[in-house]
């Protein structure tokens, strides 16, 4: 019973969120670079809003973010401190391939992430590594149009074949693309994809073509991981949280399976090797015109993922009644409104149970082994006159969430790799840009307007989530 005695407690985050450094040592300019704070940020983030360069009178919070660039042996040093088992951390691809066309890498930019790893491995963390966490070369989008175009996936192959390569014997788990699924939906950000231009039906389809290419270039990088190193374990990382009928009706019922379908599209490619023939259907009905090559349908079946990873932050609400859905919460993406559960400060609907619901549901449809690999709350954190931060609703909000993942495991039979808490150090949100929605164990010094001294405190979380990992998972509150 409980969590199996090597099951890789972490943390979570991401190198545009993370890292700053934007133009050190020969990294190029990336789609994430770009995404401002205030107002045009969700334009930009969705692709309506063309932002291809830095424009006067905004400001990007990638360009510095916490500065991890320079700081990654204080930061790994607290996450072992902590007990991390596991860190999950992605490259940026620009720091590598600064264009992303070149056929040899930048060596500044691999050694960087070699220290980092090696850093890791002197306290016994096993990093877990996305390859893309939303992040696109602005090369690429400007000369190619990104991934609608399908040099793209060469691109990425190289990307990958040259980080395997590099880091064999220092990584063996890997996330191909962050959250896949939001690429249909906050385009740019996810994928580097501007379709304002484009009327409805060709921006459907070009997101659709995208998303293919994309799949393709997952098939790839697995099949790459298992050549070059076989102890290589790759997964596919989704957005979860599931739609919940609003009530009984089953047009409700019917609505909110069908919106989780959209999701589940991509793991579905990902664990099962093929298109769902829902998707085959769609795009027949709706006159979707997405081109295979040749070999992409024996690529996509042979490459299956090792396991599923997701993100859990929240549920939502489906329904066809135009009343109820009138009332909506949340930043980014609004749902309707649960009348049964709390929200956070940002209006995400707190929901431990979903957890539960979401590894049972994934585990029923793959049969493959699960990593949650975000899970957290963004909250406003207000220093104490000590300067200490008492986040007793986080600890709150992760016990009963990591309560729920216990159950699932006990109860419905569900293995669970791992858990990496998202932020684990306070970073910049990826959806609203600020820094004042912090996730982290460990405070950093720094405001929404980049003002601060960056320097790191650890919050009362911190030794809350130390002792969880000492002993695992047992004692929660
Ligand atoms: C996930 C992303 O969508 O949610 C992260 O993978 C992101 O990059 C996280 O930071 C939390 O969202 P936000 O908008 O609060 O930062």
């Amino acid at each position: 019973m409980g969590f199996p005695k090597k099951f890789l407690w972490g943390g979570a985050t991401a190198a545009n969120q993370y890292e700053g450094a934007y133009n050190v040592d020969g990294r190029g300019l990336a789609n994430v670079d770009l995404l401002p704070t205030g107002e045009d940020r969700r334009a930009v983030v969705f692709g309506e809003k063309k932002m291809f360069n830095f424009e006067d009178g905004y400001f990007y919070p990638a360009q510095n973010a916490i500065d991890g660039y320079h700081r990654y042996k204080e930061d790994i040093a607290l996450f072992a401190e902590m007990g991390f088992k596991t860190y999950r951390m992605s490259i940026s691809w620009t720091r590598i391939f600064p264009k992303g066309d070149e056929t040899e890498p930048n060596e500044k930019g691999l050694q960087y992430y070699e220290d980092v790893f090696k850093e890791c491995q002197k306290y016994g963390i096993e990093p877990l590594v996305t390859i893309s966490h939303f992040d696109t070369p602005m090369y690429l989008v400007e000369k190619y149009g990104s991934w609608r175009n399908r040099k793209m996936v060469d691109f990425f192959e190289n990307y990958c074949r040259t980080v395997f390569t590099r880091y064999k014997g220092l990584v063996k788990y890997w996330l191909v693309f962050n959250e896949i699924n939001m690429m249909l939906h906050a385009s740019f950000m996810a994928a580097g994809l501007y379709v304002e231009d484009l009327e409805e039906k060709e921006a459907k389809r070009v997101k659709f073509q995208a998303a293919h290419h994309e799949l393709v270039a997952n098939a790839l990088a697995v099949k790459l991981a298992h050549e070059i190193d076989p102890e290589n374990q790759v997964g596919c990382m989704l957005a979860g949280g599931k739609h919940y009928p609003y009530s009984c009706d089953p047009e409700d019922v019917i609505f909110s399976l069908l919106r989780d379908r959209e999701d589940y599209f991509f793991s579905d490619v990902q664990a099962r090797g093929e298109y769902p023939t829902y998707m085959l259907k769609k795009f027949e009905n709706e006159g979707i015109d997405v081109r295979f090559e040749e070999g992409d349908t024996e690529l996509l079946k042979e490459n299956t993922v090792d396991f599923i990873s997701f993100s859990y932050y929240l549920t939502r609400i489906g329904t066809v009644n135009p009343k109820a859905a009138e009332e909506t919460t949340g930043n980014i993406f609004n749902s309707v409104k649960n009348p049964y559960l709390p929200s956070s400060e940002w209006g995400w609907q707190i929901d431990p149970v979903g957890l539960r619901v979401t590894l049972i549901e994934l585990y029923d449809r793959y049969q493959k082994p699960l990593f949650v690999v975000e899970n957290g709350l963004g909250a406003s954190d207000t220093p104490d006159e000590n300067g200490y931060i008492e986040d007793d609703y986080r600890i709150e909000y992760m016990a009963n969430h990591i309560k729920e993942m216990k159950k699932a495991i006990d109860i419905d039979g569900v293995p669970v790799m791992g858990y990496t808490m998202w932020g684990c150090i306070d970073i910049v949100s990826a959806g609203s840009g600020e820094m004042k929605k912090r996730y982290g164990f460990i405070y950093v010094d720094r405001d929404n307007e980049g003002n601060g001294t960056l320097q790191r405190t650890k919050k009362k979380s911190f030794d809350w989530y130390k002792h969880v990992i000492e002993t695992n998972g047992e004692e929660l509150d």
